[in-house]
C-alpha cells in the first residue's frame, strides 16, 4: 500500500503505533547515537512486525538536555541524526512501505538558545519581548509565586538582561512560550505546516496540559498528599497545569492539523481518567488520541484491570475513538513492573482491546529497565531529583537487535549503556516461534485479520477467579478474549461452539475448540472466534 494520497480518512482508529526514540533506536556512522539513516535501514523489521506507524521523538536542532524535548530550531534536523534530505527520504521510505510517520510537536518551551527565546530576553523593549512568560519580582526580589518546575526547585529564574524572571515548567534552559500571544501561536501554526507539507502524518503534541498558566499568577495550593513525593509535587499544580485556557490552545493546534487531510493529533495529557475526556472536545475538536496510560497505572491484577479498563471507556465522551498505550519514553518498562510472562499477557490485552494500541522500541522484545550507573546517568530529572526512582535512561537505552555487547545498535561507544544479559533481542527472538516477539507480530496480525478485533464493539464479561475476560463483536462475528491474570491454572468457560485464534504460549494450534472450557495455563491468554462453519 502507498499511503501518499492520504485517502483514508481517521486511519489511526485501524492503526498500531511504534514508539521510537531515535537516539536509541539504530546508529548508522559509529557515534553511539542512532539516526535517520539508522532507522531507514530499520524499515524492514517495522514492516515485518507489522506497525501501521511510527512515532518519532523530538529529532529537531536541539543541545539535548532533555533527550531533544528541548530545541533550538523546530525547522531543522539535528546534525547527530541527519539533515531533512534524508528526512525526506526516511518519509517517502516509510509511506512507500504503508507505515506513516507521526512527529513530535513541543509548543510548550523551546531551548534557551532558540533565537526566540535569545531575542526576548535580551529586553523587555524587542519585537519578541512577549512570547515567553515574564513577570516581575517579589517585594523581596525573589521569585514572583511559589510555582515548581517539574524538574525540581522554583519555576522561574532570574534574568539579568530583562531583570525579571521567566517561567520554565521543566529546565531552566527549557523557558516555556506565551501562548496567550497570538503572535506564538501563528509561529508554531507555521512550524507545524513546515512539516505537515513535507507529509508528516501528524503529531503527538507534547505537554499539551500546560500550554496556559493562570494569569494572576496565582500560588498553588499545598499537596495534602505530598508525603514521600519528591519534592516537585509539594503542591498541587490547579494554576498551573490542565488550565481550561489551554483547550483553546489545543483547539487552535487541531484547527491546523484539519486543514490537512487525514493527519493526526495525539497527544500527552494528564491527571485522573476522568479528565481526559475534555481533552477530545465536544463542539469544537481537540486531540483525535489523548494517550491513555491506564494499563499502566493499574494493578496487575484481573479486577483492578477490568476496573481501570471500564473506568477509561466510562469516561469516553461519546464518538471518541479510544487508545492504550503500554510504554513510552518517560515510562518504566512494564515488563519490569509485571514480568516476563505477564508482559505478554499484556500484549494481548492491548492488541484485543477497542482502541489504538501504542507501544515503545523493545516492547515487543520484553524489555526490561536497564540499570544504568549513576556515573553514566544522562537524564536531568534523575540528576535534579535523585533517590526518588524517577529516572528514565533505564528506558531510554538502544535497543538491542542482537547478542553482540552493544547490542547491534552501534559500532561505537552507545551514548547509554545496554545490558550484559543479551536474552532479549531482535535476531534471537525472530528465530524463535514461541518467542514474545513473534507474538507481538501474531497478534498485530490476527488484529489485522479480524476486523472486530479493530472496530467491533467492546462487551465486558464477568471477571472472575483471576480470568480477565471481555467479547468484542461485530455484525458477523463475535471474538472472546481471556486472560489469566495468575500464576497458577485456571479453568474458563464459555457457551457456544467457538475455535482458537491464539494463545500467548504460541503452542496451540488453531482448532474447533471440542468442549465449553479451557484449562488455562499460568499467565496464559486466549483469543477465541465464534465458529461459524
Ligand atoms: C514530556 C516529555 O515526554 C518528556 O520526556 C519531557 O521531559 C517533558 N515533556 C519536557 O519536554
Amino acid at each position: 500500500m502507498n499511503v501518499d494520497s492520504h485517502d483514508e480518512g481517521e486511519w489511526w482508529r485501524s492503526a498500531v503505533i511504534y514508539e521510537i526514540a531515535l537516539i536509541s533506536f539504530q546508529d548508522s556512522n559509529g557515534d553511539g547515537k542512532g539516526d535517520l539513516a539508522g532507522l531507514i535501514a530499520r524499515i524492514d523489521y517495522l514492516k515485518w512486525l507489522g506497525v501501521d506507524a511510527v512515532w518519532l521523538t523530538p529529532i529537531y536542532k536541539s543541545p539535548f538536555r532533555d533527550l531533544g524535548y528541548d530545541i533550538s530550531d523546530y525547522r531543522v534536523i539535528d546534525p547527530a541524526f541527519g539533515c531533512l534530505d534524508q528526512f525526506d527520504e526516511l518519509l517517502k521510505a516509510l509511506h512507500a512501505e504503508g507505515i506513516r510517520l507521526i512527529l513530535d510537536l513541543v509548543p510548550n518551551h523551546t531551548a534557551n538558545d532558540h533565537k526566540w527565546f535569545v531575542e526576548s530576553s535580551s529586553s523587555p523593549h524587542r519585537a519578541k519581548a512577549d512570547w515567553y512568560i515574564w513577570a516581575d519580582a517579589a517585594e523581596n526580589g525573589g521569585p514572583p509565586n511559589n510555582w515548581m518546575s517539574r524538574f525540581g526547585g522554583s519555576a522561574w529564574e532570574w534574568c539579568e538582561a530583562r531583570r525579571q524572571y521567566y517561567y520554565h515548567s521543566f529546565l531552566v534552559e527549557q523557558p516555556d512560550l506565551n501562548w496567550r500571544n497570538p503572535q506564538v501561536r501563528a509561529a508554531i501554526a507555521e512550524v507545524m505546516r513546515f512539516w505537515l507539507d513535507r507529509g508528516v502524518d501528524g503529531f503527538r503534541v507534547d505537554a499539551s496540559a500546560v500550554l496556559i498558566k493562570d494569569v494572576l499568577l496565582r500560588d498553588n495550593p499545598p499537596n495534602p498528599d505530598a508525603a514521600g513525593k519528591p519534592p516537585p509535587q509539594r503542591h498541587t499544580p490547579v494554576f498551573t497545569d490542565d488550565r481550561p485556557e489551554t483547550m483553546n490552545c489545543i483547539e487552535f493546534i487541531r484547527e491546523v492539523i484539519d486543514s490537512y487531510p487525514a493527519r493526526l493529533l495525539c497527544g500527552e495529557v494528564q491527571g485522573e481518567t476522568d479528565r481526559i475526556g475534555h481533552f477530545y472536545g465536544t463542539e469544537r475538536p481537540r486531540l483525535h488520541l489523548p494517550l491513555n496510560f491506564a494499563l499502566l497505572d493499574a494493578s496487575w491484577e484481573a479486577l483492578s484491570l477490568q476496573a481501570a479498563i471500564d473506568a477509561y471507556f466510562n469516561a469516553l465522551p461519546e464518538h471518541a475513538w479510544p487508545v492504550w498505550v503500554v510504554g513510552g519514553h518517560d515510562k518504566q518498562r512494564v515488563a519490569s513492573k509485571i514480568g516476563e510472562a505477564q508482559m505478554r499477557v499484556l500484549a494481548m490485552l492491548l492488541m484485543t482491546l477497542r482502541g489504538t494500541p501504542f507501544f515503545y522500541m523493545g516492547d515487543e522484545i520484553g524489555r526490561k529497565r536497564v540499570s544504568i550507573p549513576s556515573d553514566q546517568v544522562r537524564d536531568p530529572f534523575e540528576k535534579l531529583v535523585p533517590g526518588f526512582g524517577l529516572c528514565r535512561d533505564p528506558e531510554r537505552a538502544p535497543m538491542r537487535w542482537d547478542d553482540s555487547p552493544h547490542g547491534g545498535f552501534t559500532t561505537g561507544i552507545p551514548w547509554l549503556p545496554l545490558e550484559r544479559d543479551c536474552g532479549l533481542n531482535v535476531t534471537a527472538q525472530q528465530s524463535d516461534d514461541h518467542s514474545i516477539l513473534m507474538l507481538f507480530r501474531g497478534l498485530i496480525a490476527l488484529r489485522q485479520e479480524q476486523e472486530c478485533l479493530r472496530q467491533g464493539r467492546y462487551v465486558p464479561l464477568r471477571s472472575r477467579d483471576d480470568v480477565l475476560a471481555y467479547k468484542r463483536t461485530s455484525a458477523t462475528n463475535e471474538i472472546l478474549v481471556a486472560l489469566n491474570i495468575s500464576a497458577e491454572p485456571r479453568k474458563w468457560h464459555w457457551q457456544g461452539r467457538y475455535r482458537l485464534l491464539m494463545s500467548t504460549y504460541l503452542d496451540r494450534s488453531a482448532q474447533t475448540l471440542p468442549e465449553t472450557s479451557i484449562l488455562l495455563r499460568p499467565n496464559e491468554g486466549v483469543v477465541i472466534a465464534i465458529d461459524i462453519g
